[in-house]
């Protein structure tokens, strides 16, 4: 089977669970919404090569899709993947509704598996739903700690792929802690990436409005290497934060992000964190390691 064959087999088993509902309303609703990547899906697959993996793969993608329908209410996000998010269409209320489905339809096909494995997945959710909590709280105000901010997205971001992987690994008779090491690394990269091109790309490649973390409240990792590397401007960029830029305020702060070098830094992190996945890796996984050089190159 190949990975494209795969995740189309993945999103045809999530549209059956979401029709199995019977409800005309929440399978509108879900054929709405884009899909993405399905990074964690490749990844599972390319672990398992075993395409008795996409029914886990649909769980695991509905736990992801339901935390990204809470998100957009916690972000108060209009834009998801370059479409109109659920929250803006249909409000707060049917968006946090149905990731509930999603969540619950999620664990109940989740519940033919072994203990070891439902226990892995619900303690992603616990640490997906903490890193959450993490994000809003350190977004209320100026953030100059990298440690919670590793902290946080080890657990908003890398906890879930992670778990992906190492579930991927054990459901199909390979090393759980190698490759659960691997998908933690390359998520804590993954996530550095993401907020690097918050900064770096147009509105337009997102597919959500560009320079809008900080915004948001959140001091990813290049403000706060800025804020390290150039004592001289904290007062300034401080008062930035949680306000609307204007364009001659945007280019201000991204001419000093290159001249502090804060952007390259935080790619360096960015760049160790996917050798310690790497690392994790064997010579018969060539396809794994492809994957985490498509995340360094990534534009969008
Ligand atoms: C996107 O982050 C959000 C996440 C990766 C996780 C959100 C998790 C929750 C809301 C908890 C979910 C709980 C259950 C029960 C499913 P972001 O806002 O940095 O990225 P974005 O720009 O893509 O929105
Ligand atoms: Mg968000």
């Amino acid at each position: 089977m190949k990975i494209e064959e795969y995740l189309k087999a993945v999103e045809e088993k999530i549209k059956f669970w979401i029709d199995e509902l019977g409800d005309e309303y929440i399978s509108e609703i879900f054929s709405s919404i884009k899909s993405g990547k399905m990074v964690r899906s490749q990844l599972m697959f390319l672990i398992s090569k075993d395409e008795k993996m996409v029914a886990l793969s649909a769980v695991i993608e509905l736990i992801h899709l339901a935390s990204l329908l809470h998100d957009d209410v916690i972000d108060d996000a209009e834009q998801r993947r370059g479409v109109p998010s659920v929250h803006a269409t249909e409000g707060s209320k049917v968006s946090i509704m149905l990731g509930d489905i999603l969540y619950s339809k999620a664990f109940v096909e989740l519940g033919s598996y072994s203990e070891t494995i439902i226990k892995d997945i619900a303690n992603g959710v616990v640490k997906l739903s903490m890193g959450e909590i993490a994000d809003v709280n350190l977004s209320k105000e100026f953030n100059s700690d990298e440690n919670l901010y590793l902290n946080m997205i080890y657990n908003k971001t890398a906890s879930l792929i992670e778990v992906a992987c190492r579930v991927s690994a054990i459901h199909s008779g390979k090393d759980g802690v190698k490759f659960g090491e691997y998908g933690k690394w390359l998520g804590m990269a993954f996530q550095i990436i993401d907020d690097i091109l918050d900064i770096v790309s147009t509105s337009e490649e997102l597919g959500k409005p560009a320079m809008n973390d900080f915004i948001e409240g959140k001091t990813t990792l290049p403000y706060i290497y800025l804020y390290k590397e150039a004592p001289h401007l904290r007062e300034k960029v401080k008062s930035f934060h949680l306000k609307t830029l204007s364009e001659d305020e945007q280019e201000w702060i991204k001419e000093q992000f290159e001249e502090s070098g804060s952007l390259e830094k935080a790619m360096d992190l960015a760049i160790e964190f996917s050798e310690k996945a790497i690392k994790n890796l064997e010579k018969e996984n060539g396809e794994l390691l492809d994957i985490v050089q498509n995340l360094i190159e990534r534009k969008k």
